[in-house]
């Protein structure tokens, strides 16, 4: 087993975050090079690595990542830029079709500026409260309103909450999967740890034992790269469709169980089938423990639709292998959250900030997002979508497997809408070195 480079790798890639949290992403352009290399050299010294999570940057931790057009702009020879796959050098709003970002979601739509070329830097900052976090962020601005060349052009503020539910009213933030030679636990006892390249570049993948990576070796070797998508969830909508098809409120949160796979409370339907177990939903030791072949292979636990069992299949028979499909997720909450009951849209900006982290877009995070997300072929089901997080555009169904028929959902509309969002690489921390020292 490869020894993994922990002093050399962004802890944003493997380090679990603080319980809760307040975060804010920032992007910036980079108009004048030499103003981007400085850029790379001051946030360099406040980027943790694996091996030391505290925090160099006073108790806020801070991630960076660039796009193709960030390479770009800071003179990143021809040769190496030709080394990043195909999916990073277009960008991730010209892979829209592949992605089911459509309709709504289509790019032509997206918030300004995501999706356009002016997105260079993505730069993540994570506190354990706004107080903090706000008094790095003006420290940081310090640093980057003295260098003219460099313009922060989007800012979208996000939160994990104690009990880090997202929009829909379920616990965000359970299953992970344990890597390699990382020394961080994973959290399902019962899933083998993956080979480290699955994450991380420069080392032994699932597939092979050297994958190849970025060139020169320096800027690629404990690199990852990360998608990022600002989600836009339809809370009120949600809400309205359980309502709608459930006969009372046991129903209604029996259905959600049936979307998600999961009751609100995190407690999974694998062991939970009939009735929620809060206890368990918070118990890390227990909410993560299962498979689903031996005693649910039809799926009238977990529907093989659901959207986690669509997005881990696990030990389930389907078509191809899950272990090259796996993804580190650092998804964050944006925006209030609608109040209890309210069922019509109050017309607020609330979503999620999700973070894919893999070393393989394509396979990875594409191949997620098309097949399994937007696709229901692999698990021998018809061509339906994620209930949850799918691109249903109102005729959609969904099929909840029971005896002695089963049941279908249909008129499922589109829950969850892509407001824009980016293909980056997550540097090593040789690597933004390098980048600070370029010549070109
Ligand atoms: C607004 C959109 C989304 C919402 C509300 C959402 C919500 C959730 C929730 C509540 C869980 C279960 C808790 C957990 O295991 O941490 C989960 C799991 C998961 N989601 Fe999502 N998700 C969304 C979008 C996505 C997207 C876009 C992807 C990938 C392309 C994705 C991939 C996953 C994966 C891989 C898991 C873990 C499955 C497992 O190992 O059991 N999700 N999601």
């Amino acid at each position: 087993m490869a020894a993994l480079e922990l002093d050399d790798i962004q802890s944003g890639v493997l380090r679990p975050r603080p319980t809760p949290f307040a975060a804010t992403y920032t992007i910036f352009r980079i108009d004048d090079r030499s103003a981007g290399r400085e850029l790379m050299r001051r946030l360099g010294t406040v980027v943790a690595s694996a091996a030391h999570p505290e925090s160099p940057a006073r108790d806020t931790w801070i991630s960076i990542s660039l796009s193709f057009q960030g390479l770009k702009a800071l003179g990143v020879p021809q040769a190496s830029l030709d080394s990043f796959p195909p999916q990073f050098q277009e960008g991730m709003a010209a892979r829209a079709k592949a992605l089911g970002d459509v309709d709504e979601s289509s790019p032509e739509k997206w918030e300004s500026p995501l999706g356009s070329a002016d997105v260079h830097v993505v730069l993540t900052a994570i506190s354990k409260d706004t107080q903090q976090l706000e008094s790095a962020l003006n420290r940081a601005r310090e640093a980057y309103h003295q260098l003219p060349g460099i313009a922060a052009i989007w800012r979208q503020d996000c939160h994990a909450a104690p009990d880090e539910k997202e929009q829909f009213g379920y616990k965000d933030g359970i299953s992970h999967p344990a890597i390699e030679g990382s020394g961080i636990p994973g959290s399902n006892p019962q899933e083998r740890p993956l080979r480290a390249g699955e994450f991380v570049l420069g080392y032994p993948d699932e597939i092979s034992d050297s994958p190849s990576i970025p060139q020169p070796e320096i800027l690629g070797r404990n690199g990852s790269y990360v998608a990022f998508r600002k989600l836009h969830q339809h809370v009120a909508a949600f809400r309205r469709y359980l309502k709608e098809n459930s006969s009372n409120r046991d129903g209604e949160e029996l259905l959600a169980a049936k979307m998600m796979g999961r009751w609100r409370s995190g407690a999974p339907l694998a062991s939970c089938p009939m009735h929620d177990d809060a206890a368990i939903g918070l118990d890390a030791k227990r909410n993560n423990d299962f498979l689903f072949k031996a005693d649910d292979a039809i799926g009238y636990k977990t529907p093989p639709g659901s959207h986690i069992r669509r997005m881990n299949p696990r030990d389930a028979d389907i078509a191809g292998v899950v272990r090259i499909h796996r993804m580190i997720r650092r998804g964050t909450a944006y925006g209030p959250v609608l109040p209890p009951d309210v069922m019509d849209d109050d017309g607020v900006d609330r979503g999620i900030i999700f973070a894919f982290v893999g070393a393989n877009l394509g396979r990875q995070f594409e191949f997620l997002q098309s097949e399994w997300m937007n696709d229901g072929a692999f698990f021998g089901g018809k061509p339906d979508k994620d209930p949850i997080s799918g691109s249903d555009d109102g005729t959609g169904t969904f099929d909840v497997p029971r005896r002695p028929v089963r049941m279908r959902l249909n008129g499922l509309p589109r829950f969850v809408v892509t407001r824009g969002g980016e293909y980056c690489f997550l540097p090593g921390l040789r690597a933004i070195r390098w980048l600070a020292d370029l010549k070109t």
